[in-house]
């Protein structure tokens, strides 16, 4: 509509000269004819050039007055011939426009103010001057420069400038803008009208899209370099040390993975194999998250849970056990595994069979004796993903991930223990640590671990680990003096330090910053 309006116009005119006339007289908006010139001007098709106009404009009280009247008129009008008293001719005014109304009156030698201290008009009529001028403005009339002048003063007027076009037939004029194509379709060449069409012209200087790429999560960084780049814990100081387990290249060579790739585990291998009773409260729902479908595990070891319910009711190997009836239904439970100390109790039992595990744990293979061989020694690692009932806040989630080490071998002790923590942990950046007594069903003794943070110049709680329990390890049949000692921790924790990040939420789960993970560094743990 306004973009025929002015190419119709150049038509049949030299120019347009002012396009604020242009879009008045035609009942348009100017804004609207602003753009079309712009964009016509763009393509050539018009030449615009700028005029600017200083022009008067209302302010709110010029409008009030020009609506209403001047002060001074409405206080000429409320004095009676008789005359009033101050007093009472304020009451019958609004504040503001008495006192600029009295003024006013009195400048213009309207009104006065008598002897007998009433207040009466001076002359018979007046005219309101000034709510002429205000509505000439409003109705875009020019007003002479005094009057201007006298009305920006009482500030019932403000200039604006007022911006606007001439516009004259471009270089590429038509009367109708033809809208340049984009594409050569199939339908332009069936038809032919390739040969019409105006094709937009390339923008080789158009900034491309952003090449996306996939971007490592910090909890995957932080990952890769527990397992890559560091040369953690191979170079764990254990009794049976090698002189290859201080290599300096890294890479987790002495530790084998353990294959952690079932979320969903019975309650047997999380609990019971580790020697945690029935009445547990971590066995609650209110803890633990139970599957509802499949709801049961369908393959045990059945002369292994044999085993496991002796210990558990009457005890064996010097132990005296709990004492309570073991219920098979209770280890039959699925859940989503709540430590991955789950994984190691499947591995440790497969160990002592010795059967090597395939690349995934399958409860076949709990079952099936292979390839009897002697014990051996094993360093056991896994990071991945664990799952508890907890109420979510800006520590906790209702999964994460655990970091879990473990080392089986003929005497271990408790300083071999302290010893690999020292090692692992200071090669995380924490070289000052404390263990303080706790208690872990599976565990004695166990240690909390504590390590003083340089930055936050206090001690924090870093990880959990002790020596698996005869009575754990002694029904999966491993020979009497092996030991196992192991250590767990959670991945979030190092990860939310390093990476500057008080809130779990703002690193794991729907509430992430996208933009934090795409523009989070590398991760080199205990270097920065
Ligand atoms: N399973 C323990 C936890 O979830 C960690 C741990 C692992 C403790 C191994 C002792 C030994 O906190």
């Amino acid at each position: 509509m306004a973009e025929e309006a002015v190419l119709g116009f150049l038509e049949k005119n030299e120019e347009i000269t002012d396009s604020g006339q242009f879009a008045d007289e035609r009942g348009l908006s100017h804004d609207e004819i602003v753009n079309v010139i712009k964009s016509l001007n763009g393509f050539r098709l018009v030449d615009a050039q700028d005029i600017k106009k200083e022009k008067w404009v209302l302010t709110e009280e010029g409008a009030t007055y020009a609506a209403t009247g001047s002060p001074e008129f409405q206080l000429f009008l409320a004095i009676p011939e008789e005359g009033i008293s101050r007093e009472e001719l304020q009451r019958k005014l609004d504040a503001s426009v008495f006192k600029i109304g009295f003024q006013q009156g009195i400048k213009n030698k309207w009104i006065e103010m008598g002897k007998s201290q009433l207040v009466s008009r001076k002359v018979q009529k007046v005219d309101d001057k000034v709510k002429d001028l205000l509505l000439q403005i409003q109705g875009g009339k020019a007003i002479n420069r005094e009057d201007a002048d006298a009305l920006k003063r009482r500030k019932l007027i403000a200039p604006q400038t007022w911006k606007g076009y001439s516009v004259k037939k471009g270089p590429k004029y038509a009367p109708k803008r033809k809208k340049a194509v984009t594409d050569l379709t199939r339908d332009n060449l069936l038809r032919g009208d390739w040969k019409d069409l105006e094709f937009k012209e390339y923008n080789f200087l158009a900034k491309g899209l952003p090449p996306e790429g996939g971007h490592l999560h910090p909890l995957l960084k932080a990952r890769m370099y527990l397992l890559g780049t560091s040369s953690f814990p191979l170079n764990a100081p254990c009794t049976k040390a090698n002189p290859d387990d201080f290599s300096s290249n890294g890479k987790l060579r002495r530790f084998e993975e353990m294959p952690t790739n079932n979320y969903v585990e019975s309650s047997f291998w999380n609990f019971d194999a580790l020697f945690q009773p029935q009445q547990h409260p971590a066995r609650d729902s209110h803890d633990t998250f139970f599957l509802q479908e499949p709801s049961t595990t369908k393959l045990l070891p059945e002369d292994y849970v044999e085993r496991v319910k002796q210990i558990h009711e009457s005890g064996g190997y010097d132990s005296r056990g709990y004492g309570y009836v073991w219920k098979r239904e209770e280890a039959n439970k699925n859940l989503l595994r709540t430590h991955t100390t789950a994984v190691s109790s499947r591995m440790l039992y497969l160990l002592a069979q010795h059967s090597p595990p395939g690349p995934a744990l399958r409860d076949e293979d709990a079952i099936t004796n292979l390839d009897p061989q002697p014990f051996a020694p094993k360093r056991y690692y896994s990071i991945d993903r664990v799952f508890r009932n907890e109420a979510v806040d800006r520590t906790h989630l209702a999964e994460f991930h655990q970091i879990e080490g473990l080392i089986c071998d003929r005497g271990l002790s408790l300083g071999d223990l302290q010893g690999v923590l020292h090692d692992f942990f200071s090669r995380l950046g924490m070289s000052k640590l404390r263990f303080k007594p706790a208690y872990n069903p599976y565990t004695e003794p166990s240690m909390e671990i504590f390590g003083y943070h340089e930055g936050f110049k206090k001690w924090v709680e870093i990880g959990n680990s002790g020596m698996f329990r005869p009575e754990m390890l002694r029904p999966m049949g491993l020979p009497e003096d092996v030991q196992v000692i192991a250590w767990g921790l959670s991945l979030e924790r190092p990860t939310m330090i390093l990476y500057g990040i008080d809130n779990i939420r703002d690193l794991f789960g729907h509430k992430v910053n996208l933009d934090l993970i795409k523009s989070n560094p590398t991760c080199r743990l205990g270097l920065q």
